[in-house]
């Protein structure tokens, strides 16, 4: 993967993964061909060119199965087809054949804590077909104070609401952590994990490079299913994640599976310690490569959860640094993945920098952090390019289910009478910030599409666009395809232990990486005031007399250490 690099000896265990950089895309949002105003295949293997220009070597390509699109495809209703919308399983071949042309790997998503209500298996399930009555959770309800049907628990769904919905077919509730379109499988059913294992063994038989694995944490859910009681969001989190089956049905899975193949999987797994992220990686654990922890996504949001309105917006750089140390050094021989952004989440130039008056420099400096870290960096589309919020004015701007969920159970809770008094946090915290159609031109609604875009294109098109940005040496993106090209050249970058400096400095986040005698200094000014590090505050033996600098997004002359950094001023030394 790094042919120019020089293999360092110190390297204990290489993989491809490890040295990957991936850049994820979510098809409804990328590029659309066919003028639809809806994202597709061929679009995105138009842009194949472009992956391979910014140096990503693994693309992550959100659901593009069959499916009613009630969670933009995360409710899958065949796991062997593609949805209509975003093309045919030969544009799907034709996608896989042009990227792995180019060296670059694809990573499929895999949704199997629920299915789509719409999924045959469903439907068999609720007309109690015979070999399909497990395959979810159907139990019947109670009978409330007041005579009404109460569903058979307290739980509550991501979604909002109850997390059961009553089947008038079936006549019993059924579980959907998820939105009511979204119910959950049954795991403890061996003939759905037989199913599970054969569509997984399906995808890889075609040739992909691995999966990111949707919700896992949730696929076990413990004997009797009990009330949960923590005053946590949604109710009975704590009861249904992790639950007691959980890691003999992943390491089943694995051993059927992914073991026989050379591809990586990352584990989407909130709510989840680094801890406990040990027992699902590698070869002493369930044979994950890597998990997409939350808990510095949770670093601005209420400790409840992050759809609780009472508490968001505020974080600190201390304890944001506490946290991402943390995974960096926790996990021991275990690897991980490591991302400021995704299709859940604002836009990481509005959130973690200043999408104003130093939406260049912060931008960059988020871009360095990502890529000068240890685990594999994952950029999300548009983030490298500095896409920013949107500005949602009305309820029905909205897209996203969890959001509108959060917004009416708000409103049932009596927390909010009217949309005007959760605008500021809905636009500080909505899932839709992500899903703006991605921004490739000037041309009319950015050149996502010659149509009418499914969803409205963020009125900064005009400034903030690929073609500008690549015709800009100074810009966003050549910043990024420098940092890529910088850690694949430095195996230091990625097999580097590392080591934090000054953790109660609140302007400053800066550490060290050291792989036998290679060793850099990061050094970012997460603020729009100077700042100064001054050596002799570090623990760390720095040797700085002979610091060079490697990358900087300021002018060449990086500012030395010693002398204060520039607003969101961002520095890899060598040391
Ligand atoms: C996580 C996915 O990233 C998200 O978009 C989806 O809504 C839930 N899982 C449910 O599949």
């Amino acid at each position: 993967m790094t042919p120019d690099s020089s293999p360092s000896s110190d390297v204990p265990d290489r993989q491809w993964w490890k040295e990957a950089i991936v850049y994820q895309v979510y098809p409804r949002s990328f590029n659309d061909s066919d003028g639809d105003g809806v994202g597709d295949i061929p679009g995105i293997t138009a842009k194949a060119e472009y992956f391979d220009s910014l140096g990503v070597d693994v693309v992550w390509l959100c659901p593009v199965y069959e499916s009613p699109q009630a969670d933009n495809g995360y409710d899958v209703s065949d796991y062997r087809s593609i949805a209509a919308e975003f093309g045919t399983i030969e544009d799907w071949e034709h996608l896989l054949a042009e990227l792995h042309d180019r060296d670059i790997r694809l990573l499929m998503d895999l949704v199997v804590n629920h299915t789509s209500d719409e999924h045959e298996w469903f439907e068999k399930s609720r007309r109690r077909e015979a070999g399909y009555e497990d395959y979810y959770y159907w139990r019947d309800g109670g009978i409330g104070e007041n005579g009404d049907p109460v569903p058979p628990n307290n739980w509550g769904s991501f979604m909002g609401g109850s997390a059961w919905t009553y089947d008038d077919e079936r006549e019993q509730w059924y579980l959907h952590l998820f939105d009511e379109k979204q119910p959950d499988l049954n795991w403890r059913n061996p003939d759905v994990r037989e199913e599970v294992a054969s569509l997984v063994e399906w995808w890889l038989e075609r040739g992909i490079d691995g999966f990111r694995v949707d919700a896992i944490n949730y696929i076990s859910k413990p004997e009797g299913l009990p009330d949960g009681e923590s005053d946590r969001e949604p109710t009975g989190i704590e009861v249904f994640s992790h639950g007691p089956r959980i890691h003999e049905y992943l390491r089943e899975l694995y051993e059927r599976t992914f073991a026989n193949y050379d591809v990586m999987t990352v584990a989407e797994m909130a709510d989840t310690t680094v801890d406990r992220a040990g027992e699902y990686l590698g070869e002493d654990g369930d044979g994950l490569n890597m998990i997409l922890h939350f808990e510095h996504m949770d670093v601005d949001v209420s400790p409840r959860g992050r759809f609780d309105p009472s508490e968001w917006g505020e974080w600190s750089l201390v304890e944001f640094k506490e946290i991402l140390s943390r995974w960096q050094t926790g996990l021991g021989d275990d690897w991980n993945a490591q991302y400021l952004g995704n299709h859940d989440q604002p836009r990481i130039v509005s959130r973690f920098g200043d999408d104003e008056a130093y939406r260049v420099e912060s931008a960059k400096l988020l871009a360095t952090f990502l890529l000068t870290t240890r685990g594999t960096p994952f950029v999300y589309q548009g983030e490298e390019i500095g896409m920013t919020n949107e500005e949602f004015e009305r309820l029905a701007d909205l897209d996203d289910p969890m959001t509108i969920g959060a917004v009416e159970d708000a409103a049932a809770a009596g927390r909010a009478g009217s949309f005007d008094e959760l605008r500021e946090f809905v636009n500080y915290v909505s899932r839709d910030h992500a899903r703006t159609p991605m921004q490739w031109s000037d041309d009319e609604h950015a050149g996502f599409t010659t149509g009418t875009p499914w969803f409205d294109v963020n009125a900064n098109y005009p400034e903030i666009n690929v073609e500008a940005a690549r015709a800009d040496g100074d810009s966003i993106w050549h910043h990024y395809r420098r940092l890529i090209d910088l850690r694949h050249r430095e195996d230091v970058l990625v097999y580097g232990e590392y080591e934090l400096l000054l953790p109660e400095d609140e302007q400053l986040y800066a550490y060290t990486r050291t792989l036998g005698d290679e060793r850099l200094l990061i050094v970012l000014n997460w603020s729009p005031e100077p700042a100064s590090l001054d050596p002799d505050e570090t623990d760390a033996d720095l040797g700085l007399a002979n610091a060079t600098t490697l990358l900087s997004n300021y002018d060449p002359d990086a500012t030395p250490v010693g002398r204060a950094f520039r607003p969101y001023e961002a520095v890899v030394f060598r040391l």
